[in-house]
Order: C-alpha cells, then sequence, then structure tokens
C-alpha cells in the first residue's frame, strides 16, 4: 500500500504523468490555484517583465502571469503538465507571450541574466539538488530580479531562506499565507532579491 501511495503521488503530483497526472492537475487547480495567482499578484508584474515560472504544473500562475508580463516562460519536467498548462494558455502560447520548456530547476535553458522575476509554487520540495537549482535562478536572474517562492507549509520543512542567503540572494523574507478556501492549508511564501 506504501509503494503504490508513493506511486500515485509521484505520478499525479511529483511527477505527474498519464492520466493520474491528469487528474492531479485538475486537483492543483482547485487546491492550489489561489496561491498560484497570489503569488502573480505578489510579483508586481509590469509589461516590460520576462518572467520563468518553474514547475507551472497546470499552468494557472502561468496564464496569470502572462496577462501583465512581456514574456511568461513555463520550465516543468513533466510532458502531461507542459501539454495541460498549453492548453491553458493556447492563445498566449499562439502569441509567444507564454512559452513552455522542458527542464527542471536546476536546467531552464534560459540564457544567463534573462529574467526580471522568477516564481515557483509547490516545487521546491521536489527539486533533488536546492543548492543546483538556486544557483540556476541566481544565474538567470538579471541584476535586481526577483525570486518569490511558494510551498504549502507542511512541506516546507527545510531551511530555505538560509539556503536562499547561501546562494546570493539578499533582502530574504518569508511569511505565511492562508488561502481563503477550504481546499488549500496554509503556504509559506520566501521572496529574494539577487543583489
Ligand atoms: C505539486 S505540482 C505543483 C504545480 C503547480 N505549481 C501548483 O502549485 O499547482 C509540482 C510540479 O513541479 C514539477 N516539478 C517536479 N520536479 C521539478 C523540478 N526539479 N523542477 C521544476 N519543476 C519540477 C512537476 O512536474 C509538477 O508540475
Amino acid at each position: 500500500m506504501g509503494s503504490l501511495g508513493a506511486w500515485v503521488g509521484e505520478r499525479g503530483f511529483g511527477r505527474p504523468a498519464g492520466a493520474v497526472g491528469r487528474v492531479g492537475g485538475w486537483l492543483m487547480v482547485r487546491a492550489n490555484g489561489m496561491t498560484e495567482k497570489h503569488v502573480v499578484k505578489l510579483a508586481g508584474l509590469r509589461p516590460k517583465d520576462h518572467v520563468v515560472v518553474l514547475g507551472p504544473g497546470p499552468g494557472v500562475g502561468l496564464r496569470w502571469a502572462g496577462k501583465y508580463a512581456a514574456v511568461v516562460v513555463g520550465v516543468d519536467p513533466s510532458k502531461t503538465m507542459l501539454i495541460a498548462a498549453k492548453h491553458r494558455s493556447l492563445d498566449l502560447v499562439e502569441t509567444g507571450k507564454v512559452q513552455l520548456i522542458q527542464g527542471d530547476a536546476a536546467s531552464t535553458h534560459q540564457p544567463d541574466e534573462s529574467a526580471n522575476v522568477v516564481l515557483s509554487v509547490n516545487n521546491v520540495h521536489l527539486w533533488p539538488d536546492r543548492q543546483a537549482g538556486l544557483a540556476e535562478v541566481h544565474r538567470i536572474l538579471k541584476p535586481a530580479g526577483r525570486l518569490i517562492v511558494a510551498v504549502h507549509k507542511k512541506w516546507a520543512s527545510h531551511d530555505l531562506s538560509a539556503e536562499v542567503t547561501e546562494a546570493g540572494f539578499t533582502d530574504v523574507t518569508t511569511s505565511t499565507w492562508n488561502p481563503p478556501t477550504r481546499t488549500a492549508g496554509p503556504a509559506t511564501i520566501l521572496t529574494a532579491q539577487k543583489a
């Protein structure tokens, strides 16, 4: 039963794949959509901003960011989620405003100093090497570029603020946000800036 639970967790949410992944994506929209939108709001995006969204899953925040920024690039290892995110933002994908790339936090395939803002919702706990992921985020951000990470509080077991500071970011803040819905618990939100 334990290994079946782990399999469903991985195929449904960790690295969504196939039918189980599509159901996981449907649940993510309902459970995490408000947090995804809240993080975009916190980012205060401007019309010239170039945004990278790590692990967009079904792409609620990706689409929301596409309303405000010049370009929004979603980077996710899951083909199932890339397809779901594409369908959610088909009009924005067609104009090139939203782009989808298969990759992960440690390998975004983005040029050096190309992004103003990097967003990550409910995936930092899945990065197999957080140090490598944070180094990659630091590499792709422009000077004074901003990182915003949100994760369900129950999953935020590590000291992310120390790791982010260690990676060379400044102005690191953490707070708790309570989504106004019964479908999601509190989220830990970290913000930081590239010096
Ligand atoms: C639990 S889902 C969260 C999706 C969405 N952000 C949300 O909150 O609903 C985790 C997402 O992160 C992606 N992911 C897994 N490992 C990752 C990594 N190392 N870097 C970036 N994204 C990753 C998964 O494929 C999946 O789409």
